[in-house]
């Protein structure tokens, strides 16, 4: 047995930790910058429909998935998918591996850890740039009362925009406080930045929904986000909103894989993941309803990742206190983003401690400064790459189009098969059967159902009605 596999790994300090933590993860930039963004694009009410049910059929049981995968290997996701591959107590099926070598076909489980953490990586390079604009609205927001002319958003985005090397600074801010948090460990760490803020901002985000509503363009902003007209679905609004349950949630990453690993032996996943699901599915439809009467009554143009950016502060304009509401919306969306990154970054840097492959100090900072190498052509793609554009898309929007419709469900796909059909049917079931009540009994079946079959039939078939898209042009 390795030093990894005999050292104790450290739990969550309380069972409140790993919601917090969990939440902090799921709760970031894919529900207040992505999922409205998307949503224009996928013509509203239809696409929000598709969007809340995927995350209750498909996104739930698939999180529970990751979680039992994580909490019965206590490893992250490379080392509990080579569990899968070769650990008999753990999977069925499981074919002891020789030494050090490599047993095909059984070995490509571990190619699916592999991925999960490569995409990790990759979104998180692209996620602290979007957090470094974050940052950067925020101290537009906090020096306004320096300038003559106030805060204007328009200059604000602009300045962002145009100004690459700007972007990378910020970027680089980002991803040192995300590894100096890493480095510190699970329960000091996460536990600790993440907990405390959200029920702030969920506090804030039900005042700024309430102004919003109270704006003439409230009932036309309903209509489009909860009237589903199907007509405006496309042959890839499936993957679109199967892509960003994935990605809200953190499904596909090996995130959840991670965290589970650190839940304690009491926890009852199918619970924690329901309330995980509901909480974050909810916050996006509130984000929802504080945005979109702004954009659906626009003079101008509103679309892509710019979305959240240009109109959330006409919001605040309105209203006399928005200097005050700014700072705190732009610093708890912040504080959102870095609780993201950190889970994005913790699950790929406890791969390197699991295998005793470096310790956490240097695996933080290696892989820090590889989101950061990454993170330089996202970062550059509105300004010195602003020419290197596919069908309008920069850089940014194409590297998350690809990533977030393609990528992900596949690697979801994989892990759910894994999860299904080769960890051992008893384990799952004495996690997720409590004390025998015939409820958990139920949906214990349904959910078998469920990973094994209906999602990766849902997956592929939305992959297939995409690339039928893609080729009919
Ligand atoms: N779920 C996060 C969000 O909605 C993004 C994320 C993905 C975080 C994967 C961690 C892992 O912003």
């Amino acid at each position: 047995m390795s030093p990894a596999a005999n050292r104790k790994r450290s739990l969550w300090g309380t069972r409140f930790g790993f919601y917090l933590a969990a939440i902090g993860s799921a709760f970031g930039l894919g529900n207040l910058w992505r999922f409205p963004y998307v949503t224009v694009e996928n013509g509203g009410g239809a696409f929000v429909l598709l969007y809340t049910l995927f995350a209750m059929l498909i996104g739930l049981p698939l999180l529970v998935g990751e979680l039992m995968l994580g909490k019965l290997t206590r490893r992250s996701a490379i080392g509990a998918t080579r569990k899968l591959a070769y650990d008999r107590t753990i999977a069925e099926g499981a074919r002891a591996s020789p030494v050090s070598g490599r047993r095909w076909p059984v070995h490509g489980w571990v190619w699916v850890g592999r991925a999960a953490v490569f995409a990790s990586l990759l979104v998180l390079s692209y996620y602290a740039v979007i957090s470094g604009w974050v940052l950067h609205f925020l101290m537009q927001f906090a020096l306004s009362p320096l300038s003559d002319q106030g805060f204007d958003p328009d200059r604000a985005l602009r300045v962002i925009r145009e100004n690459g090397f700007l972007q990378l600074a910020l970027t680089s801010v980002h991803l040192l406080i995300s590894i100096i948090v890493v480095v510190k460990g699970v329960q000091e760490g996460i536990e600790k930045w993440v907990g405390n803020l959200m029920p702030v901002f969920v506090l804030l985000l039900v005042i700024l929904v309430t102004k919003s509503l109270s704006l003439p363009t409230a009932g036309e902003a309903m209509r489009f986000l909860f009237y589903p007209d199907f007509s405006k679905l496309t042959a890839f609004s499936m993957l679109n909103a199967l892509g960003h349950v994935f990605f809200t949630l953190s499904i596909g990453f090996g995130t959840m894989i991670t965290f589970g690993s650190y839940l304690n032996e009491r926890t009852h996943i199918p619970s924690a993941g329901f309330r995980v699901t509901a909480m974050d599915t909810l916050i996006s439809l509130f984000a929802g309803l504080m945005i979109f009467p702004l954009v659906v009554g626009a003079s101008f143009k509103v679309s892509g990742p710019d979305v959240l950016f240009q109109s959330l502060p006409r919001l605040l304009q309105t209203s006399q206190s928005g200097f005050f509401f700014g700072i705190a919306f732009f610093l708890c969306l912040y504080l959102a983003a870095l609780g993201a990154s950190i889970g994005l970054l913790e699950s790929i840097v406890s791969n390197w401690t699991d295998d005793d492959l470096s310790s956490r100090r240097i695996g933080t900072w290696i892989s820090g400064f590889g989101a950061f190498l990454l993170a330089v052509f996202p970062a550059l793609s509105t300004s010195i790459f602003a020419g290197i554009t596919w069908g309008g898309r920069g850089i940014l929007e194409v590297l998350d189009a690809i990533l977030i419709n393609a990528i992900l469900p596949i690697i979801a796909l994989a892990l759910t098969v894994a999860v299904s059909f080769r960890l051992r049917k008893e384990l799952k079931r004495a996690e997720f059967v409590n004390d025998d009540s015939m409820t958990t009994i139920k949906l214990f079946s349904h959910w078998i159902v469920v990973t094994g079959y209906i999602a990766p039939a849902v997956i592929l078939f939305a992959l297939a009605l995409a690339l039928w898209g893609l080729v009919r042009g």
